[in-house]
């Protein structure tokens, strides 16, 4: 077995990991990321790819966004469709903000790249990682690479590691609170090499559910359509696909869709997730582990970026400053921010989809939603705020 000690050890290497220990390495705090998967496996991942104005300036701040600059789009809106009638919200003219189209995956690169190049220590393919004395002051985190048994000693321990990932899990139950809301339907996503069918994203409530026409770049699109919850995604061929697409976006729209053969195609299922507290002890909770969004208004990267935005100076404020009062108030400040993005994904989730309980009255509510959206400015710039980013 080996041993040492490090001030932080990150777990996982998603975009709250790297981003956070991109941010750590800069400031001169050494922390070294453990991860599960290899870098292939966790650069295959497929994952949404809208920024919001301060995910992008944390990128650029953290010296990793000249990609993202040159090759990310810059939309100025997004379409809304509902029974085939579309509106545009227009971010610029309703608040002077926009979103920058730029893949997870494409971040997750150049934070990697980035990393690699500075030196900073990432074990990949670390297996059974666990974690132990995090109510202590010197907490312990022991893992096993290629057979052999590894142990650190450290100041803290950064939980990076999403959804399923060890951290959350080895807190003590009667410490967490958890607020969980499962939907019963998922998103059907189909990847493919063609130009997307409109220069912004169209997200549409049809009464055969809820479609959204996203993209990577100006010739790869991204497309989804709302399916019952156990749907699997071998029942769909792509000429299946394509006809329920077609069927549930405006006719206009419906007509000019480039298809071709799919490059990936999967079904997520749809979930809202919080845990409260985000510390234990010396241990953090950042991104997934501590949160999910469905996935209507692209708020799951964004929030991970939002909690290692203030994770990191929290963190940074005690080497430099002895001073715990930034770890004191990150758990209270990231929640705030969390359950205001869980607000608007959940209002978007339940504006653009078919919810089988609800019935017509349902439906009707639904409707008015959308013709209240479209006549009142105060509502669209609501929804422009929402989406591009609260402060
Ligand atoms: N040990 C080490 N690493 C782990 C473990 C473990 N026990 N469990 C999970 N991991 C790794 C995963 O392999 C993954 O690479 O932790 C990483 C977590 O990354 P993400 O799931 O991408 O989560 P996060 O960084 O919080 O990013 C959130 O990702 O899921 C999307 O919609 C979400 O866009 C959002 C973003
Ligand atoms: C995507 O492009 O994958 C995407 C875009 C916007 C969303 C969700 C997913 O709200």
């Amino acid at each position: 077995m080996t041993a040492r000690r490090v001030q932080v050890v990150i777990i996982g290497a998603g975009p709250a990991g790297l981003t956070l220990g991109r941010l750590l390495e800069r400031a001169g705090v050494e922390a070294v990321i453990l991860e599960r998967r290899s870098p292939d496996y966790v650069l295959g991942r497929i994952r949404a790819g809208v920024l919001e104005q301060g995910t992008a300036d944390l990128l650029e701040g953290a010296g990793v966004g000249d990609r993202m600059r040159a090759e990310g789009l810059i939309h100025d809106g997004i379409e809304i469709g509902f029974d085939g009638e579309t509106r545009r919200i227009d971010f610029d003219a309703l608040i002077g903000r926009h979103v920058i189209v730029y893949g997870q995956t494409e971040v997750t690169r150049d934070l990697m790249a980035a990393r690699a190049e500075s030196g900073a220590e990432t074990v990949y393919e670390a297996a059974d990682v666990s974690i132990a004395g995090f109510d202590t002051v010197r907490p312990i985190v022991r893992y096993r690479k290629d057979g052999v048994a590894h142990e650190i000693t450290c100041d803290f321990i950064a939980g990076c590691d999403g959804f399923h990932g060890v951290s959350r899990a080895s807190v003590p139950p009667s410490a967490l609170r958890t607020f969980e809301r499962i939907y019963p339907f998922g998103w059907l996503g189909v990847l493919v090499d063609r130009p997307p069918v409109a220069e912004e994203l169209i997200y549409a409530h049809h009464e055969r559910g809820f479609a959204l026409c996203s993209m990577r770049s100006p010739r790869r699109s991204r497309y989804y359509v709302q399916v019952p919850a156990e749907e699997k995604a071998d029942a769909w061929s792509d000429d299946r696909f394509w006809d329920e697409l077609r069927a549930r976006l405006d006719p206009v729209t419906a007509e000019k869709l480039a298809t071709g053969p799919s490059i990936e195609k999967s079904i997520a299922p749809l979930r809202s997730f919080v845990a409260e507290p985000l510390r234990f002890g010396r241990l953090f909770l950042a991104g997934d582990a501590a949160h999910i969004v469905p996935p209507t208004g692209a708020k799951g990267l964004n929030l991970a970026m939002a909690d290692v935005r203030a994770l990191a100076p929290a963190l940074i404020e005690f080497y430099d400053d002895r001073s715990e009062a930034g770890i004191d108030a990150y758990s209270a400040k990231a929640l705030s921010r969390i359950w205001k993005a869980e607000r608007f994904s959940w209002w978007m989730t339940s504006l653009l989809h078919v919810f089988p309980e609800t019935g017509d009255f349902g439906r009707r509510i639904q409707r008015a939603e959308f013709d209240y959206l479209s006549g009142s400015r105060a509502a669209q710039e609501s929804l422009a705020e929402n989406y591009t980013g609260l402060p």
